[in-house]
Order: C-alpha cells, then structure tokens, then sequence
C-alpha cells in the first residue's frame, strides 16, 4: 500500500476539498496546508491533522487516522511531516490539549515527545479531566 501527502498530490485539490466538506464545515485545505492530509492507493484521504494558523506557537486541533489504517504509525508519520512543515514557517511550539483517558492518544504524544505542563479538570463532558501538552520544535 502507497501512503502519500496531498502536497504530492496537487491535482486532488479540489476532489478532497469535496470530501473534507462533506464531514467538517470548515473548509481548511489550502494550498498551505497540502502535507495535512494522507491519502491511500485509490486517493481516499485516510488520515488528517489540523493546526490553528501559525503564528510562532500553534495549537494541534486534531490528529485522525480511519480506524482501518491505524496501528501502523501513521499518525507519527503525519505528525513528523507536520512539525517539518511547522519548523519552516518558524513556529517554534506546539501545545495540545487531549482528554486524560484517551490512553493512545497520550500514548502518541508521548512518544512524540510532547510534555505534560497543566491539567484542565472537569474539561470535557462526563466531568473528564484534559491534559495540556506541549512540544518545543524550534
Ligand atoms: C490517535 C490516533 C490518531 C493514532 O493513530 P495511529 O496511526 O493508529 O497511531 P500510530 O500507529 O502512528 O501509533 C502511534 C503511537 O500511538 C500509540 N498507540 C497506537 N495504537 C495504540 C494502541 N492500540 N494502544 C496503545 N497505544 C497505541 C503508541 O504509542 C504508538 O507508538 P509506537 O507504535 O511506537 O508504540 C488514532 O487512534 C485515531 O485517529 N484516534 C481517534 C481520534 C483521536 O482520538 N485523536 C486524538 C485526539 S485529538
């Protein structure tokens, strides 16, 4: 199986600016942000990661992976081509917030190297606890 990046993918533009409208209201692929998103063989986006806009520190909205393709590090690989891109345009951190019993999404970060620095009780539905998280990239 072929894994690429929309940026290696230009003339997908437009067929997954489609079908990101058609899960998220946002229309948020730009010509900015083409390394954001993972396609499969047939060009089906499989993965995405979203940031708020750059402006030296940026926050990680959301990183996901279809369930079918998980397991195989692509969200690390996602993540990894993310930071490059972010380290380009001079972003020099990355903060996060992730609910405390999301195991692998902490698990990821973890590994990625970002660092808890608080906690936000209560934060989500449920009375569900968020720990905000924070990686150096510059
Ligand atoms: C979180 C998510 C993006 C991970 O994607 P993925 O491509 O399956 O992750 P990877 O295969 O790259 O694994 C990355 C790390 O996550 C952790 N991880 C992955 N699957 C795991 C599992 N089943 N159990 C525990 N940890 C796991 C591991 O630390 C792994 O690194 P390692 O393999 O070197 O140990 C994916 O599970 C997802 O889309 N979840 C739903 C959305 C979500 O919760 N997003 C995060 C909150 S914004």
């Amino acid at each position: 199986m072929k894994i690429v990046l929309l940026k290696d993918r230009p003339d997908l533009l437009n067929s997954a600016k489609e079908v990101v409208l058609k899960y998220s209201k946002y229309d948020y692929i730009t010509e900015d942000n083409l390394n954001y998103l993972l396609l499969d063989n047939d060009d089906v986006i499989i993965g995405e990661i979203d940031y708020s806009l750059p402006l030296g520190s940026v926050d990680l909205l959301y990183i996901y992976i279809k369930e079918e393709y998980r397991g195989r590090g692509l969200s690390k690989y996602l993540l990894n081509e993310s930071i490059e891109d972010l380290q380009k345009k001079d972003v020099k951190e990355i903060f996060l917030e992730v609910s405390k019993i999301n195991i692998i999404a902490l698990n990821l970060y973890n590994k990625m190297g970002f660092q808890k620095i608080s906690e936000r009780k209560n934060y989500y539905e449920g009375n569900i606890d968020a720990i905000i998280m924070k990686k150096t990239i510059g």
